[in-house]
Formats: C-alpha cells, sequence, structure tokens
C-alpha cells in the first residue's frame, strides 16, 4: 500500500533522469518514511514547487540571506581530469557566502533533471562565485558541457559555517579529491586572520590533483598524497595528518576536513586519538536543501545510547567529527 502510493506520487512527479535517483533514495529511506506517507508525500509535493521556482515566500521567512538567483555561465573549465572551474555573478551569495556554505544548482530548466545539485562556493570574488565540482553522474556532466552565457539557477548561500572562533595553531585542513573545494573559502578566511594554516590534499593520482597551487598562493603549507605515488606521499592523505599530529606539541591545533566518507570516519577516528578538535563538511546526497525532505540525513551521537538523525542542509554540513556516529 504505502509502496503504491509511492510509486503513484512518482508517476505524478513523471520526470526522466531523475525518477531512478528519486526512487532509489524513497526505497532507503522507507525506515524515516515509515507509516508516516501523508507528511512524506506532501513533502515531495513541496518540493516539487520548491524545485520549480515557487519558493521566494518560503525564502523570505525561514532564509534569511539566502538568495534564488537567475545567472549565467561566465566560464566552465577544466582543472584536472573529470574535474571543471565554473564561475557566474551572483552578487547577492558572493556578499554573505562563509566558509563550509553550499550553493543548491538548477543545472537547467530542460535537462529534465529535476532535483538541484548541491556545491561549496569555492572562491568569492567581488560579485562573482566559483565552484570546484568533480564529474559524478548525470548532472555534473551536464553541468560540465555548459558552455559561456548557458543560463543557471542558483539558490545560496546554505548551510551552517566552519568555526574558528577559538584561534587554531595551527589549523590543518584535510581534503580528499573534490572534497578540498569544500575548504578553500575557510582558507582564505584563516590567512586573513593571520592563522598559520596547513594544506593536506589527497587525489587518486598526479592528474586528478585539485587546488595545490590555489592554496600556496595564499601562504598555506601543502603536503601532498596520492593513492598511486605519482606526486607526493604514497598512501593516503591520512597518513600526512598523523605524521603531522605526531611531529610536533602544537600549541592548539584545529583540523577542518571534507572528502569521501571513509576519509572523513578515518580521519575522526586519528583526531580523537590524538584530542584534537575537528569539524567535517558532510557531502550527503540532497533533494530540497531547506530542511524539508530529509533526505540528506546523518546520524548524529546524541549520547552513549541515542543517535539522531539530522539535516546536513540545516543542520550542517559543517558538524564535529564527534557527534557523528560513525559505526551506524
Ligand atoms: C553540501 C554539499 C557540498 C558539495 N560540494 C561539492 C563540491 O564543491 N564539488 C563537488 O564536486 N561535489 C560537491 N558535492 C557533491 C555533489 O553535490 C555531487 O557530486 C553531485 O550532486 C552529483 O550529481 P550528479 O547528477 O552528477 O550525480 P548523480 O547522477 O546524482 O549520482 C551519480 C552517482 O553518484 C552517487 N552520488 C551522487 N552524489 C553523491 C554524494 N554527495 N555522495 C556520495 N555519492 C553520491 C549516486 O549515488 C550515484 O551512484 C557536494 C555535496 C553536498 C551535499
Ligand atoms: S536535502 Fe531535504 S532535508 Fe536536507
Amino acid at each position: 500500500m504505502e509502496l503504491q502510493a509511492l510509486k503513484i506520487t512518482l508517476t505524478l512527479l513523471d520526470t526522466s533522469i531523475d525518477k531512478k535517483i528519486v526512487k532509489r533514495f524513497l526505497t532507503r529511506q522507507r525506515f524515516i518514511i515509515g507509516r508516516h506517507y501523508p507528511v512524506f508525500a506532501f513533502g515531495l509535493v513541496l518540493l516539487y514547487s520548491i524545485f520549480h521556482g515557487n519558493i521566494y515566500a518560503m525564502r523570505n521567512n525561514r532564509l534569511s540571506n539566502t538568495y534564488d538567483i537567475h545567472t549565467t555561465v561566465l566560464s566552465n573549465e577544466a582543472v584536472a581530469e573529470a574535474h571543471y572551474l565554473l564561475r557566474c555573478e551572483c552578487p547577492e551569495i558572493a556578499q554573505h557566502a562563509r566558509p563550509g556554505q553550499f550553493i543548491h544548482v538548477m543545472i537547467s530548466q530542460d535537462t529534465g533533471l529535476l532535483l538541484r545539485r548541491p556545491f561549496t562556493i569555492y572562491t568569492v570574488e567581488g560579485r562573482e562565485i566559483t565552484m570546484l565540482y568533480q564529474i559524478i553522474g548525470e548532472g555534473t556532466k551536464r553541468l560540465s558541457e555548459m558552455p559561456k552565457d548557458a543560463p543557471l539557477h542558483i539558490l545560496g548561500p546554505l548551510g551552517n559555517t566552519f568555526d574558528f572562533t577559538v584561534k587554531p595553531e595551527p589549523a590543518i585542513l584535510v581534503g580528499g579529491g573534490a572534497g578540498i573545494a569544500s575548504l578553500m573559502l575557510l582558507a582564505v578566511a584563516l590567512r586573513r586572520n593571520g592563522i598559520h594554516t596547513f594544506g593536506l590534499v589527497g587525489a587518486q593520482h598526479r592528474a586528478r590533483l585539485l587546488s595545490v597551487t590555489d592554496l600556496e598562493a595564499i601562504g598555506i603549507t601543502v603536503h601532498i598524497a596520492t593513492d598511486d605515488g605519482s606526486v607526493g606521499h604514497h598512501g593516503y592523505v591520512t597518513d600526512i595528518l598523523t605524521d603531522l599530529l605526531e611531529g610536533t606539541a602544537w600549541q592548539h591545533p584545529t583540523v577542518y576536513a571534507c572528502g569521501p566518507h571513509g576519509m572523513l570516519s578515518a580521519v575522526a577516528k586519528i583526531t580523537v586519538d590524538f584530542e584534537v578538535p575537528t569539524q567535517i563538511a558532510m557531502e550527503n546526497r540532497m533533494g530540497c536543501a531547506m530542511g524539508v525532505c530529509l533526505g540528506c540525513v546523518c546520524p548524529v551521537r546524541i549520547d552513549t545510547n541515542t543517535v539522531e538523525y539530522q539535516r546536513v542542509c540545516t543542520e550542517g554540513p559543517v558538524f564535529d567529527a564527534t557527534d557523528i556516529a560513525w559505526d551506524v
């Protein structure tokens, strides 16, 4: 009965490419949906209107300093194997973006992609923002094919931010693959505040290495690790983290990390052992990015016996690494 109703909703939402994704997502989320299907169906209908741009009233009430902007691609260039840097003009987002925050991008109205895709704001320069992204599936592939002047529909900035109010000495940024993109605005903010910062950058191989020159240009000491040893340390970026924490008695080291789930869980394990405060940016798949659909939840440990699911789009994307229930 429940599944039948889900199927009807999917038919109503009749999309091409995203139907498979939504269906997979719904099947996985059944433990959350449970007997609350009517509420969930209402959420889906709400999402449908959100994705089609009817968000203005909600935006004004719930998301102050968040803007839904129609813009165009200024440039969209390959910067590494399967990785692109896209630049566009979004003055309001540029003005309000904070380290760790993200944008939700409608790739194009005519691609048949219902869901927007989330990307971190990589850099801000005057009225312009950039996003650094990896080609993963249909959405990012279509994005990489967008020429100059192609229309884009961008909602943002969204989510919480990295915190460095307790001065890190030093700050250690750990980025795996495209995860380094989530740490760039933070890197700039840390250096502006005169904070000694290390950038540990991991990649599969040399051709996929990202952001090294951007980080070095703002005075960050960069250490590289590649899975195949084609450049830098032969192994995981977490090996360098362990060496760095073992090597020196730092004053108040603080780790900021983003990357694949396995890397984040390894970082959390290491920094718990060293008792180093650690903030991580989670990159769960998203639906609405506005706290409605529960598509992005991750398990957070409230106490020894209690795990609560929190929304990466609204309670996150930045979490204290010790709060995440990595074993769930
Ligand atoms: C807050 C946030 C910030 C992000 N910032 C960036 C960024 O700056 N740069 C960047 O390259 N990517 C970033 N991502 C990830 C990015 O959103 C996904 O790679 C993108 O949505 C994939 O879309 P797609 O249509 O190409 O892939 P899809 O066709 O949607 O998916 C293709 C395959 O990849 C898997 N997949 C898709 N998204 C994810 C994910 N988030 N985690 C694990 N598996 C996934 C799917 O299960 C599927 O198997 C961010 C994600 C979040 C939540
Ligand atoms: S993506 Fe919908 S609640 Fe987070």
